[in-house]
């Protein structure tokens, strides 16, 4: 199974993921995080583990074609949803999976603000069109 972690940080998902897959992608915005998931990786010597930067103003140009899609605690930092997720199932293979956790009605609890905030996860399951969140 060939997966993406969209907005993966330090790959702490993308490394416990890693030793049941045939290939992990980390894909995220910042430099710096992925600068510590390759440290990671070099150190670890793995070698089905992949890094993408992404361009923060155009996050649905992440590249590749994945059976799973999974993404911890990233969406209520995208501001545009909808384009991400009809990317995000473009890349995903036919009866593949998309995963997301994230916060939902926080309020900004979880950053002290609002700001930079603006995705639930309500509003990322109405936009795919989904019925009922499944924990
Ligand atoms: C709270 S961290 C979560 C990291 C990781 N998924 C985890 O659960 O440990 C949010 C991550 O989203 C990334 N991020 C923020 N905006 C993004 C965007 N537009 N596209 C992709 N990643 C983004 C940040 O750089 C950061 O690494």
């Amino acid at each position: 199974m060939d997966v993406l972690d969209f907005g993966c940080g330090t790959g702490l998902l993308t490394l416990r993921l890693q030793p049941f897959v045939r290939s992990i992608t980390g894909a995220d915005t910042s430099q710096g995080m992925l600068d510590v998931l390759n440290a990671k990786i070099t150190r670890q010597k793995l070698s089905n583990v992949r890094t993408q930067i992404l361009d923060p103003r155009e996050s649905a140009s992440v590249r590749g074609s994945y059976d799973l899609i999974v993404s911890s605690m990233t969406f209520h930092h995208i501001p545009e949803i909808e384009p991400l997720l009809e990317h995000l199932f473009a890349i995903t293979s036919f009866s593949g999976h998309l995963c997301v956790a994230d916060l939902d009605c926080d309020g900004g609890r979880f950053h002290d603000s609002t700001e930079g905030c603006t995705t639930s996860v309500s509003t990322a399951r109405r936009c795919a069109g989904l019925s009922q969140s499944r924990i």
